[in-house]
């Protein structure tokens, strides 16, 4: 099986991708791969360059070399938008979501749905089913009419994973998902990546919280001051080595 994972074309290549914020190298030129349905475990120290490549992977910032392949098609991510359109979503702790809004309207942000008859209104009872629908099949006990700001850290989450099933995303990138989140809301977000996973979504888990993410993680990158410093298939390392190469490269 592993095999025939290998030979399918990525959904995301990276190559020889640098940034600098002024003086600062934060990329060192940066290769990295993904698959449908992987789960690829980005890891390393503090400013080691992780979030910056998920910036550049959802259109937050631009990087200054290297090259981008989106299913082995050269690709410019140049806004977030154009990140939307390729199907790659970004999940944040703090995610990025209107208070006011309910949560249906939060998962179609950007998307409403117009109804036919009626010129320019959104059909609202269409986004609240849907987004009925798509929250229960993520275990989600919230209303679809519910206020964002009454949900919880890890329904936040759930609201922007929903946006990924229903999109139909190709890519997830979750930095940081677990960092604030109880026992419960860690179980919950790993339920959603398996779930992801299942639908052929490739997930970039960005953790430094190794023994949560390393289950549902096929492969882990280690990345160091921009740097590549290690790549190991889930069952060739363990959470232990994966902090000790850390702690090593950063003392
Ligand atoms: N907007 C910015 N302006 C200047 N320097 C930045 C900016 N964003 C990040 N950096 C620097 O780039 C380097 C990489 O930062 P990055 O946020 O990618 O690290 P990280 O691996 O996500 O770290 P952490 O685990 O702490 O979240 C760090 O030295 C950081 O200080
Ligand atoms: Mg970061």
């Amino acid at each position: 099986m592993d095999n025939n994972k290998d030979r399918e074309v990525p959904i995301l290549k990276a190559e020889g991708v640098h940034k600098w914020y002024g003086k600062i190298h934060a990329l060192k030129g940066f290769n990295f791969e993904i698959r449908p349905g992987e789960a690829v475990g980005l890891v390393g120290d503090n400013g080691a360059g992780k979030s910056t490549f998920a910036k550049i992977i959802a259109g937050v910032i631009q990087k200054n070399r290297g090259t981008i392949y989106w299913k082995g098609d050269e690709v410019e991510i140049d806004s977030i938008e154009a990140a939307r359109n390729l199907g790659i979503e970004t999940v944040y702790q703090e995610q990025a979501l209107v208070d006011q809004l309910s949560v249906a309207k939060n998962i179609f942000l950007g998307r409403e749905v117009s109804s036919l008859d009626a010129l320019g209104t959104l059909d609202m009872d269409e986004m609240e089913a849907r987004s009925q629908e798509v929250t229960r099949k993520l275990g989600l006990r919230m209303e679809p009419t519910q206020e964002v700001r009454f949900c919880s850290g890890g329904e936040r989450q759930g609201v922007a994973v929903a946006r990924a099933l229903l999109f139909k995303a190709n890519l997830v990138i979750l930095d940081e998902p677990t960092r604030a989140l109880s026992s419960k809301g860690v179980d919950k977000i790993l339920k959603f990546i398996r779930g992801m996973k299942e639908e052929g979504i490739g997930v970039i888990l960005i953790s430094h919280i190794f023994p949560q993410i390393f289950p549902v993680s096929d492969r882990f990158v280690v990345l160091s001051r921009g740097e590549k410093i290690m790549e190991k298939r889930q069952e060739e390392t363990s959470p232990d080595e994966l902090s000790e190469i850390i702690i090593q490269r950063s003392s």
